[in-house]
């Protein structure tokens, strides 16, 4: 147990330092270059994906956020009383402060998140807004698994919530993965409230992974900020470019960094080449059409109970069951 800047006492599941030294090592060392998502989650990480959310391009947030706003009350309905919340991924939880509010008698809300400062301050502003509310920060990686704190909180049902378009930045395999662990952490009875991206013309998909402020080539470019400053690395940033492209062959956007020139990098006493233009992969995110991925849903054992979306269906917040 850590004390997070007076947010009180998080539970961290696992020093995560080894691990990113480990995994930055053999991302780089890969014949393709890659590197998890997880990593882009610095303090400066979630501060930048914040900004992100507030792009014009970047639909996703605002559009899901319009959704549970708009359906509030029918989606608290479909729920239920008296449910436990946990969250993986939960950032700045904005989402969550609305689905708290319109929950009959929520019994505890558990965030986990890699970033320990983004998981502080909302749990700070959350047990502000909620005050009897059980409110337990987990810091850690949700992909490893986590034993979620919760033995002594009563509840009728628990509800994994996982918004944001969260389940996209995995390849499906390691999606199944993750909705089978929240299946078996919502235990018998529990629920799925999920946020789920459809695919789109791929103008408003690469506009909205590269917006014109440059908020997400600050968002992408910041990791490599970060390897140098906490690994000991000497990468450029002036020396590669963030780009944004749609693979429609798997239904995805990649973020990559691409090399501008052939370069030698050292990270922690190890040298790496690039070639001119060689990228490291630095994010997918998946666009699932929602029947496919109420059929993905199924192999991770949830069955679809209700849908909600906008106008243009340009976003889904879909609730399932665990079948
Ligand atoms: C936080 C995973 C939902 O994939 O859309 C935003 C992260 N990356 N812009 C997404 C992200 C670039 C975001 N998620």
């Amino acid at each position: 147990m850590t004390d997070v800047e007076g947010a009180g006492f998080v539970v961290e599941a696992r020093p995560e330092s080894g691990r990113f030294l480990a995994e930055v090592l053999a991302g780089l060392g890969a014949p393709r270059k890659a590197l998890s998502p997880k990593w882009l989650y610095d303090a400066r990480g979630s501060a930048l994906y914040e900004l992100i959310c507030e792009q014009p391009e970047y639909y996703p947030a605002r559009t899901e956020l319009a959704i549970l706003e708009r359906h509030l009350g029918e989606i608290a309905g479909a729920i239920g009383p008296e449910v436990l919340v946990f969250e993986y991924g939960a950032g700045s939880g904005r989402k969550t402060v609305e689905l708290l509010a319109a929950l009959e008698r929520p019994t505890g809300y558990l965030p986990v998140d890699i970033s320990a400062t983004a998981l502080a301050e909302a749990a700070r502003r959350l047990s502000r807004q909620f005050p009897g509310l059980p409110i337990r920060p987990v810091v850690g990686d949700f992909t490893e698994g986590i034993a979620l704190p919760d033995a002594d909180l009563a509840c009728a049902r628990r509800l994994a919530f996982l918004p944001g378009s969260t389940i996209g930045n995995f390849d499906p395999p390691e999606a199944v993965a993750l909705l089978r662990r929240m299946a078996r952490d919502a235990g018998a009875g529990g629920k799925l409230l999920i946020g789920v991206d459809p695919p789109k013309d791929e103008g408003t998909l690469r506009r909205a992974y590269d917006d014109a402020r440059g908020v997400t080539a600050a968002f992408d470019l910041n990791l490599l900020a970060r390897i140098d400053r906490e690994l000991g690395g000497d990468l450029r940033l002036d020396r590669f470019r963030h780009l944004a492209v749609w693979n429609g062959r798997l239904g995805r956007v990649e973020m990559h960094l691409e090399s501008v020139e052939a370069q030698l990098v050292h990270v922690a006493g190890a040298s790496f080449t690039f070639r001119e233009r060689e990228t490291i992969h630095t994010e997918s995110a998946y666009k699932w059409e929602p029947r496919a991925f109420d059929a993905l849903a199924a192999i991770g054992g949830w069955r679809l109970d209700r849908t909600w979306t906008d106008e243009r269906a340009w976003f889904s917040v879909r609730l399932y069951e665990r079948a």
